[in-house]
């Protein structure tokens, strides 16, 4: 669904028309009467798609929160298969007393004006339109990761939070963990001296397979599946196809609804180093790999890379395979001066977040006081539920911006893997303009880059560097002078 097809484009002009279509409109007049969050001192969260994700992990944490004293109820579901709405309304039952009202379509749920939030963890090709229509619904939204299917859809969910005063936070529970600002700030302050590259991975290998192990099961019927409603076939996601298990529950291997180790994987990492660098959109994209092993009609990639390329003047290297894990690629961020290696719980769900400091030699950097360093952020043991103590927070306060994985890094995150998987499908490389626009690629990254060389500009930073010059600037040695053009017949020395 990434490439620019005919049913990409009627898909990207439907989630752009669908804040003013009919029932959309109905739902804005609804907005304006949706409750101050918290009016009445309870938060009421609706849950959209409540699958492995949406109820295992999130509707139990957040269960875990309210029994910890949050003020928070969850009193809806919406979803489109019947046994996760049941096993939804006895879970809320059981645990607070709480009789949840049940939907198929997410719109239902969006037009209750007593509901203040929703978590919305549907299979990727949902969210965008499912966050649209709850912004404009005037709720605050907790969106999964890959906030989007697509780039374009990207930049329209970030327009609609920027319009809202809605609270939106993006499901990368990493960016809680304080060690990618505490990296941040080692940079700005020029520990590393310029940056220019990050490295990271998110290897794996089971037996069932890359999202094999995503159970499908008898229960699975079309009497107890809205299949039409899953695909989004009335909203042009998916063409209308026979019922299959296979579809529903393991949606993660087909590039209509997720885009495999990319969207699923991937995206975590980027935006935990996106965060720590402050870098966002890339400017030039390649994707690589292919199914090299998992050959059971799979079309996602089980090996593939990313090359992300900035302005900033700094290289992101993705790369792993689904079907081996035993060595995995260092999470690195690399500087003139020294490199960054986290520890890889900063990635996971829990565990230490630390970093070292890893300094080049003095020789090169011509400063003997770097020295090896480790660094402690604090610990969370429990990620996911400090992800959406965060946003709970944040609604409280009333303060949009103080989400640890706003829709402007979710949305840079998603454009990252979405070229990548783009260029690896369509044999592209894809540019992006500082604006944002995307266009195939061609000499020009290469020439531009010859240009500054040639200018003998100083290097770009990532933002917010204020670290000045040092480690940031080569010293050409003496006898750089005689290089150059003769003139005249003289040596580039004299003149
Ligand atoms: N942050 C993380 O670490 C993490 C981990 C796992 C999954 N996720 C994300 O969570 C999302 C869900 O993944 P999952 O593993 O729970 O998938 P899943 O298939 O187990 O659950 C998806 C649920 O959404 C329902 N659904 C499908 N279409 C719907 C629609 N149009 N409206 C309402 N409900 C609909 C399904 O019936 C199902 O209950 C994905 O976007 C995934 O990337 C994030």
């Amino acid at each position: 669904m990434t490439e620019p097809t005919e049913s990409n484009v009627s898909r990207r002009e439907f989630i752009k028309t669908s804040a003013t279509s009919g029932a959309a409109a109905s739902l804005l007049a609804g907005a304006a009467k949706t409750r101050a969050a918290g009016a009445n001192g309870r938060l009421r969260i609706g849950v959209i798609g409540a699958g492995n994700r949406g109820f295992n992990t999130l509707t139990k944490k957040l269960v875990k929160l309210r029994e910890l004293g949050r003020n928070i109820d969850l009193v809806s579901v919406a979803d489109v298969y019947s046994v996760h709405r049941q096993r939804f309304v006895d879970y809320i039952k059981e645990q607070t007393g709480v009789t949840p009202t049940t939907h198929v379509d997410h719109r239902e749920l969006l037009g209750d004006k007593d509901i203040d939030a929703v978590v919305i963890a549907t299979p990727d090709h949902w969210h965008a339109r499912i966050t649209l229509d709850a912004l404009a619904a005037g709720k605050h939204v907790y969106c999964e990761k890959p906030m989007t299917h697509t780039v374009e859809e990207g930049a329209e969910v970030v327009a609609a939070w920027k319009a809202s005063d809605r609270v939106m936070q993006v499901g990368v529970q990493s960016t809680s963990a304080p060690v990618w600002d505490m990296a941040r700030e080692k940079i700005d302050a020029g520990l590393l001296g310029k940056v220019v590259q990050f490295q990271t991975e998110c290897a794996r290998n089971g037996k069932f397979g890359m999202s094999r192990h995503n159970l499908i099961t008898k229960e699975m019927t079309p009497k107890t599946v809205d299949f039409r409603r899953f695909l989004g076939v009335d909203e042009g996601f998916h063409p209308d196809v026979p019922f299959d298990r296979e579809l529903f529950g393991q949606w993660r291997c087909y590039w209509a609804f997720g885009y495999g180790m990319f969207s699923d994987l991937f995206v975590h990492r980027v935006t935990g180093m996106l965060k720590a660098t402050g870098l966002r959109k890339p400017g030039r994209v390649v994707g690589g790999g292919g199914i090299f092993f998992e050959y059971d009609h799979r079309q996602v990639t089980d090996v593939a890379s990313i090359i992300a390329d900035f302005h900033e003047g700094v290289q992101g290297l993705v790369s792993s395979t689904m079907v081996s894990e035993e060595r995995k690629l260092d999470h690195i961020i690399r500087g003139h001066n020294g490199l960054l290696l986290f520890d890889k719980s900063c990635s996971g769900n829990s565990g230490k977040c630390s970093f070292e400091f890893v300094p080049e030699r003095p020789q090169v950097t011509l400063n003997s006081k770097l020295k090896p360093e480790t660094f402690h952020a604090k610990t969370e043991l429990d990620i996911v539920s400090t992800h959406c103590a965060n946003w709970l927070d944040a609604i409280r306060s009333g303060k949009p911006t103080s989400v640890n994985n706003d829709p402007e890094l979710a949305a840079a995150a998603v454009m990252l893997v979405n070229l990548a998987v783009r260029s690896y499908r369509e044999g592209k490389v894809f540019h992006v303009d500082r604006a944002g626009k995307v266009s195939d690629g061609n000499s020009s990254w290469a020439d531009g880059w010859e240009q500054l060389s040639k200018a003998e500009v100083k290097p770009r930073h990532v933002p917010g560097w204020h670290a000045g010059d040092t480690g940031s600037v080569m010293y050409p040695p003496e006898y750089q002078k005689l290089a150059g053009p003769w003139i005249d017949g003289k040596p580039p020395e004299t003149s």
